[in-house]
């Protein structure tokens, strides 16, 4: 993901929200207005063609996806869940308060673009490789920028974020934030994770953070379904390898010592997650205060 070029997985789930919109049984799950979002996006900035776009949106690719979802079982579907997943995640906390959203690796998510119209008194930010963030960026400009959606393009591993933000003259480290990871940390290597969970735990006074993660493998390697190896190495081949992965039971000790504690009370029913595993923290010592303004929440 270092290598200049814009990230093919955040193309490939954005593809995959086409397919998914063609799948009728998914119109109850995928948020509203997602797929025709997605569809401008990847068009205006350049990251797929028309031809693509009408392939990915037609029933022979749905037939296509189901027939290789051997390859992770459930992942396919798992995307509209996991869409569906943090557009609540991001509406429960704004009526617990939160008042700014942060999206690290956002990729060709269009969360920020639809919700920040619908919300205009949040702020939401977005971080990405320069090499997406870019591309995307050129993309919302001609899709209609919103004055209270930020596109940050730097890289995470080179950059630490209590910086990037403290720069950002629109970041506000007293309001109450949503900071949201979706589909990211596996590609960052153990040490970068725990940077980024500090650094996260520093940004804003008050905060809460929606992510998923890969479990790990009994071998020590990130649990990619029964199909691991192959898609461990496919992975690595394009260029985007998985590089952390933790066991659930490791969850609670790994955000205590980044000045997190888990909220499980604050997930919320969610089903097929695919090979993925969701989390919700709070910051340490601010349980109270979320609880206090009548978060579910
Ligand atoms: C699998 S994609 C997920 C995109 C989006 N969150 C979604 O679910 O649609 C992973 C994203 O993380 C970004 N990413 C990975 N490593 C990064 C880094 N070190 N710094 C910034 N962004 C990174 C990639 O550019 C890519 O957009």
């Amino acid at each position: 993901m270092n290598n200049g070029h814009p990230s093919k997985t955040a193309r490939k789930v954005a593809l995959n929200i086409l397919t998914l919109g063609e799948k009728p049984e998914m119109s109850g799950v995928i948020p509203p207005g997602i797929i025709d979002a997605t569809e401008k996006l990847l068009v205006t900035s350049g990251a797929a063609g028309t031809t693509t776009v009408n392939l990915y949106r037609s029933p022979q690719m749905v037939w296509v996806c189901e027939a290789f979802d051997w390859m992770m079982p459930g992942q396919f579907e798992a995307f509209a869940h996991r869409k569906a997943f943090f557009d609540r995640q991001v509406r429960e906390s704004l009526t617990a308060g939160v008042v700014q959203v942060l999206t690290l690796g956002a990729g060709y998510d269009t969360m920020g673009w639809r919700l920040s119209y619908e919300f205009p008194n949040v702020t939401f930010f977005e971080i990405d490789h320069p090499a997406t963030a870019l591309l995307k960026a050129k993309g919302i400009e001609k899709m209609g920028p919103r004055p209270n959606l930020h596109l940050i393009a730097k890289e995470l591993r080179l950059h630490r974020l209590t910086d990037v933000l403290r720069d950002d003259q629109n970041w506000d480290e007293s309001a109450s934030t949503l900071i949201i990871a979706e589909g990211l940390l596996q590609y960052l290597s153990t040490q970068a994770v725990r940077e980024l969970f500090i650094q996260c735990a520093l940004i804003a006074e008050d905060s809460r953070f929606a992510f998923t993660y890969i479990p790990t493998h009994q071998d020590g390697r990130p649990d990619a379904g029964p199909r691991k190896e192959l898609i461990l190495w496919l992975l690595t081949k394009i260029g985007e390898p998985w590089r952390w992965s933790i066991r659930p039971d490791q969850l609670v000790p790994f955000l205590r010592a980044s000045g997190w504690a888990n909220a499980p009370e604050l997930l919320g029913k969610h089903t097929n997650r695919g090979v993925e595993l969701y989390a919700v923290a709070v910051k340490a010592g601010r349980t109270r205060c979320f609880q206090e303004r009548g978060v579910n929440a």
